[in-house]
């Protein structure tokens, strides 16, 4: 991914979350929404998340090791899981015996969620909403409804404003309820590849940093698509914003792990180490951070 221009000004359009939010946010939004939606046919079509389909379809959850020990049983819990894409994991999380919802603002990626659940014949709910607007879109704005709340890879770099997701996450959950966030480092966001691809380089600043405008063609999971909507806008939030964010809406953190475990070619130097996994050769390149767990409860 590449910078293209700080400073940015936001073109005004119609679609707004249901929350005061300035023009600027709106727009961010949009132009958000706009490059994820686009995205989500290739995405299906792609080797990443074709394989996930074939995982469901013979019953096996797509969901990793690390993540279903964190969590621990779910049959009898209610999951909710905000910015969940096509509803890949939501899916797993029924299929282990949660009672899900998934919830993300693409209406495409949610028409595929619905498509797969009604395949697998599996009761997940999904929302089309604003995360934001997540409580009222659910049902839930009276009362915490979910023991559990499940964020993964991706989701909080779209995101404008933090502690008001913090919140959003809160009045989801009831008392005790538990949020899981696995997601990528912001540290490992500072950088970027150098011209030559053979280097990494810091391009981005990481505490007080501005959003960033960049243009992409491509997606992670397909990386030589072709998109009409290229920009996206995209949030570096300190490890310190998002602990602090959800320590002041109440929430007591359990337990915070980094780890260079990488889904993804996410530089150029990366080589493929495993069917899902991705490395740096150099060894100590090998222990930057590209992944967080975060587990916390409603205190
Ligand atoms: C990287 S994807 C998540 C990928 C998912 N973890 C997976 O493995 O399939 C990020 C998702 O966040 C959604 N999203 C971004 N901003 C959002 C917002 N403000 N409200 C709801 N969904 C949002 C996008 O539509 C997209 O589906």
């Amino acid at each position: 991914m590449g910078l293209v221009r700080r400073g940015w000004r936001p073109r005004t359009t119609g679609y707004h979350a249901d929350m005061n939010w300035t023009d600027e946010h709106r727009d961010t939004f949009e132009t958000n929404r706009q490059s994820w939606d686009e995205r989500v046919d290739a995405h299906w079509q792609s080797a990443m998340y074709q394989q996930h389909v074939t995982d469901l379809r013979n019953g096996t959850p797509c969901l990793r090791e690390y993540i279903l020990q964190d969590v621990g049983p779910v049959d009898g819990k209610s999951l909710v899981h905000l910015q969940c894409h096509m509803g890949m994991e939501t899916l797993s999380w029924s299929m282990l015996g949660a009672t899900s919802v998934g919830l993300d603002f693409s209406q495409p990626a949610i028409d595929k969620a619905n498509q797969l659940r009604d395949e697998l014949k599996l009761d997940t709910r999904f929302v089309c909403a604003n995360v934001y607007d997540a409580p009222n879109a659910i049902g839930a704005a009276n009362g915490g409804a979910f023991d559990i709340a499940f964020v993964s890879v991706g989701a909080l770099c779209w995101l404008p404003d933090v502690p008001r997701w913090a919140d959003v996450v809160r009045q989801l959950l009831k008392p005790a309820g538990r949020l899981y966030v696995n997601e990528v480092h912001p540290f490992l966001d500072v950088f970027d590849d150098a011209d030559n691809g053979q280097q990494i380089e810091v391009k981005y600043a990481y505490l007080d940093a501005q959003p960033i405008v960049f243009e992409n063609d491509g997606t992670y999971a397909s990386p030589d698509a072709v998109f009409e909507h290229n920009q996206h806008v995209y949030y570096i939030h300190s490890i310190g914003t998002v602990i602090n964010a959800l320590i002041d809406a109440g929430f007591v953190i359990d337990r915070f792990t980094e780890s260079s475990e990488c889904g993804w070619p996410r530089f150029k130097m990366m080589e493929q180490v495993g069917p899902d996994d991705w490395a740096f050769e150099d060894k100590a390149m090998c222990s930057l951070p590209h992944k967080y767990t975060l587990m916390a409860h409603v205190g």
